[in-house]
């Protein structure tokens, strides 16, 4: 049998599904993501503020996964308010609302779960009524960006090439999402396909998601890849390795400008120079249609210790500065299309993607490719 064939095989049907967060029993379960890949531990919480300081501490990350995570917190806020009447009762939780949705500024899926979260709390009458709801909302959500990604990854597979190079940037797969993922979801989805090309993956400074999570989730998918480091792009584009890229995005502007990982910017000025095309995959939670540019994106700004040090480990001389921007922006125009789970968005983006926002709120799918 050819290589390829078992390679398929493999993919599609041995691959064992990666679930970084669960919900059992009132409590939330973690894949906790700062130690792998050298150790798989889940860490369970039922208090919504410890889910407020594994964010922070990117025990979870990857803005579809931060959303789905918000939504649980509410529901364990919820559960644990005590309050004399349902309307402080609603007070409190939008008070919680808000110190979670803040947990990190870049990701709007946070904001917009805690926003959809609190809709839905205000519909319902008594306490019992409100928290149940909750909970059905939050597992709705979690089934739903699960759903998105699937039917983004076939909606983007068509953009892969066959034969070339594809590059990511970060850990946008499973790990990142409730599941399957986003760009690396596109991955999967055209090597399921029966697509052949090679994927190139960055480490990701400075906490490392590409080496540390995409390679982790590449090599139980059974997809060959290559590790590279951040700033080898550029020589593997203009010897012809790299044809292609695709990530992910935390937040993207009404005009398209989109806000993803560090590096992703440098990426696609690098794309730009080599004749590239430079694709972004995020479900339409990640629109922002309120902000009008990438201008108004709130970038996160990390600490240095990060930038100086890996772990425990100091490799930056005593007594420098350090500058950690945990996020740039990606004008538009370097953006060759948008691929959401309402289709594949092309420019002008203030009016693709008005329309696939509009079309995953229930209205139709019209003006996009499939
Ligand atoms: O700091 P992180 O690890 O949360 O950053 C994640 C990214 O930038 C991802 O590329 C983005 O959230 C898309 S995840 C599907």
């Amino acid at each position: 049998m050819a290589e390829g064939a078992s390679t398929i095989r493999h993919v599609s049907e041995n691959m064992p599904e990666i679930n970084a967060i669960s919900y059992a029993n009132g409590q939330l379960g973690l894949l906790d993501q700062t130690s792998l890949p050298a150790e798989s531990r889940v860490v369970w919480t039922n208090d919504y503020r410890e889910v407020i300081r594994s964010v922070q501490a990117l025990r979870v990350r990857g803005a579809p996964a931060l959303g789905v995570v918000a939504a649980y917190a509410v529901v364990m806020a919820a559960e644990h308010i005590e309050a004399p009447s349902r309307d402080e009762f609603l007070s409190r939780l939008r008070e919680a609302g808000a110190e979670i949705a803040n947990a990190r500024p870049t990701a709007v899926n946070m904001g917009w779960a805690v926003e959809r979260m609190l809709k839905v709390a205000n519909l319902h009458g008594d306490l019992p009524a409100v928290r149940a709801a909750l909970l059905v909302e939050a597992q709705t959500l979690q089934q739903e960006d699960e759903d998105a990604n699937r039917t983004m990854g076939g909606h983007g597979a068509g953009l892969l090439p066959e034969g070339g190079g594809v590059l990511t940037h970060c850990n946008t797969g499973a790990l990142a999402t409730a599941g399957y993922g986003t760009a690396l979801g596109v991955i999967r989805a055209a090597w399921e396909g029966g697509k052949r090309f090679n994927v190139f993956a960055t480490e990701t400074r400075p906490v490392m998601q590409g080496a540390r999570l995409t390679t982790w989730e590449l090599v139980q998918l059974g997809i060959p890849a290559t590790l590279i480091v951040d700033s080898a792009a550029g020589l593997l584009m203009r010897s012809g390795e790299i044809t292609c890229v695709i990530t992910g995005a935390d937040r993207i502007a009404a005009n398209g400008d989109t806000a993803n990982k560090i590096g992703t910017y440098a990426l696609a000025v690098l794309a730009r120079e080599h004749g590239l095309p430079f694709y972004i995959a995020a479900p339409t939670s990640t629109v922002d249609l309120s902000i009008a540019s990438g201008e108004g994106i709130p970038i996160e700004e990390r600490d240095a210790s990060e930038v100086t040090g890996f772990r425990e480990v100091r490799t930056a001389a005593e007594g420098i500065s350090a500058r950690n921007p945990a996020f740039d922006v990606t004008p538009c125009q370097y953006i060759h299309a948008v691929v959401t789970e309402q289709g594949v968005s092309r420019p002008p983006y203030s009016e693709s993607l008005d329309l696939a926002v509009r079309a995953g709120m229930g209205g139709r799918s019209v003006g996009l490719d499939d």
